[in-house]
């Protein structure tokens, strides 16, 4: 045998090594949790055949509590680059197979690695987590490698899309770096994440709470909204990065894919027009109506299961990728509380950075009261959302369906916020607040001065108020709506609205950074 041929069996035979983690046992033991392996993962994740791995013989350059006795292949993690449905993603996976996936100074330099060439390329990054958190043999060069990735996460941040799955454990401050990606994923009953775990919980506080209930995936996507989407296992999650990523741009300067329709841009809706109940306490499925007027009834929803008085996700029109943002009267009566704020404008907010156009549909009564909400700054949570409708300058094309009361009326994307075309159906209530409330505050005097006739004077009064107010005209008149549509045309004047408003160019003033108020 050749010298080259020899060295060329030493490759297989070393790769072949490295491809094996932490070994045949290990493996078995992470299959034996429900869990798939790193390389399992990404073979799910990327294209066949697709995969680009860099860094595979990397090693860490501990020496401490007998470190120096095994150097393996890859430190615990794989990372690279591939495609999925074409376009190019970085990646990186955790072995925990290899030191429980902990983070040693050398894993963190390939996890930077991709970092780096994704920003510089262009492309999303997606990481896969799984491990112990920092090497605990390495004590601050593992701490100062956490550092590392969290710098690089705030700096691609608005520039590419950042993904992550967490799909085993996720403990103490390495739960940053997924907190500073755009989406992040979790795997029921395999994943959790919490900054101290139920020991140290119970020897701090007292309480007494298991893994799953501290920060499993249905805590967190439903409770803290930590987690985009709690994933029912591995495959299901892996697909969701899959469909996720199909509705993104690469990068901030790009566009989103065009998907071919055959649905008809001017499809009506002849159910839309029965859709909204005479009674304004009455809710409906505002799902209905998504899926109505977006392209074959498909929407991709994020933060399902977190405030869900309020709706967000993607979908197509005409072909065109879309973010929706719509109030929930089915949930609250579709009220605007802390969560909701929150979700809505984070969503806002990444829509804007990514070139994705929005469209709101809005039935909301207005903020939610009450002392828990004011303790909890439900007035500075709804100004981020006010600040991510004022600040975005993608087109945003309004739709108020039925109330549309008080601050949070101009809080959904209203005329004043730079909305560029804002309609309204003819069931549209758009004013201060609702009948009722506004004859309160008004007549109460003469409601109290006159008893008996207290019942008749509020009718009088709420019918002059419902006459006045109860519709979207007064706002049509004053240019604040820019067309009464019927219901069933919503889809078509939706998608041309759209199209209108695809060269739109508009500026914000030249500044360091804003300050959203956080
Ligand atoms: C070094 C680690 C490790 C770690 C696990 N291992 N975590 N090695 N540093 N942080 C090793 C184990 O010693 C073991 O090695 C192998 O990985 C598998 O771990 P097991 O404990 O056998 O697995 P399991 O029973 O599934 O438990 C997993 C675990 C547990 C819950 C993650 O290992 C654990 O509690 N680890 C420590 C978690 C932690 O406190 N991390 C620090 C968080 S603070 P062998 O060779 O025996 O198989 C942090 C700071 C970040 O991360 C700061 C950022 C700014």
């Amino acid at each position: 045998m050749s010298i080259q041929s020899e060295n060329i069996q030493k490759l297989v035979a070393r790769r072949e090594k490295a491809r094996m983690g932490g070994g045949e046992k290990r493996i078995e033991a992470q299959h034996a949790k429900g869990k798939k392996t790193a390389r399992e993962r990404l073979e799910m994740l990327l294209d066949p055949g697709s995969f680009e791995e860099y860094d595979m013989f990397v090693q860490h350059r501990c020496t401490n509590f007998g470190m120096d006795a095994s150097h393996p292949d890859g430190d615990g993690v794989v990372t690279g680059c591939g495609t999925i449905a074409g376009r190019p993603v970085y990646v990186f996976a955790q072995d925990f197979t290899v030191s429980g996936g902990s983070l040693s100074k050398t894993m963190s330099e390939k996890i930077c690695k991709i970092q780096d060439m994704a920003l510089r390329n262009g492309a999303p990054c997606i990481g896969l987590n799984d491990s112990g958190g920092a090497r605990i043999q390495e004590g601050i060069d593992a701490l100062a490698g956490y550092g590392e990735i969290f710098e690089r996460n705030i700096l691609a941040s608005g520039v590419i899309p950042q993904i992550s799955a967490i799909m085993g454990p996720c403990a103490g401050g390495a739960v940053y770096s997924p907190a500073l990606t755009d989406f992040t994923l979790m795997v029921k009953n395999t994943s959790y994440m919490f900054l101290t775990g139920p020991a140290v919980v119970k020897s701090v506080t007292g309480e007494v709470v298991d893994q799953e209930q501290l920060g499993g995936a249905s805590v967190h996507a439903s409770k803290s909204g930590v987690a985009h989407f709690a994933a029912e296992n591995e495959e299901e999650a892996i697909q969701t990065i899959k469909d996720l990523l199909s509705y993104l741009p690469q990068n901030n300067l790009d566009t989103a894919p065009f998907v071919e329709t055959a649905d008809p841009v001017n499809r009506v809706d002849d159910a839309l027009n029965e859709l909204i109940p005479d009674n304004p306490n009455k809710a409906y499925d505002m799902y209905a109506v998504i899926r109505s007027i977006v392209d074959n009834g498909k929407f991709f929803e994020i933060h399902k299961d977190f405030a869900r008085n309020i709706i967000v996700g993607f979908a197509h029109f005409n072909g065109r990728s879309v973010g929706i943002v719509a109030n929930q009267p089915s949930v609250l009566a579709g009220v605007l509380d802390i969560g909701a704020s929150r979700k809505a404008a984070r969503f806002v907010r990444f829509c804007d950075a990514f070139n994705i156009p929005l469209v709101t549909l809005v039935d909301v009564p207005g903020f939610l009261c009450g002392t828990q909400q004011e303790y909890g700054a439900i007035i500075t949570n709804g100004a981020k959302l006010l600040y991510a409708y004022g600040e975005a300058t993608v087109p945003k094309v309004t739709v108020t369906l039925r109330k549309g009361y008080g601050g949070a009326h101009i809080v959904m994307s209203c005329k004043q916020l730079r909305g560029d075309i804002n309609y309204a159906w003819p069931s549209a209530q758009i004013a201060v607040m609702g009948a009722d409330g506004a004859v309160n505050v008004l007549y109460a005097k003469d409601i109290k001065a006159d008893p008996e006739n207290a019942g008749a004077i509020f009718e009088e009064k709420k019918k002059e108020y419902e006459e006045l107010f109860s519709n979207p005209y007064q706002a049509a008149q004053k240019g604040y709506i820019d067309d009464v549509i019927e219901p069933r045309n919503t889809r078509f004047r939706v998608i041309r609205a759209l199209e209108q408003l695809a060269t739109k160019r508009q500026e914000i003033p030249a500044k360091k950074h804003d300050n959203l108020p956080l």
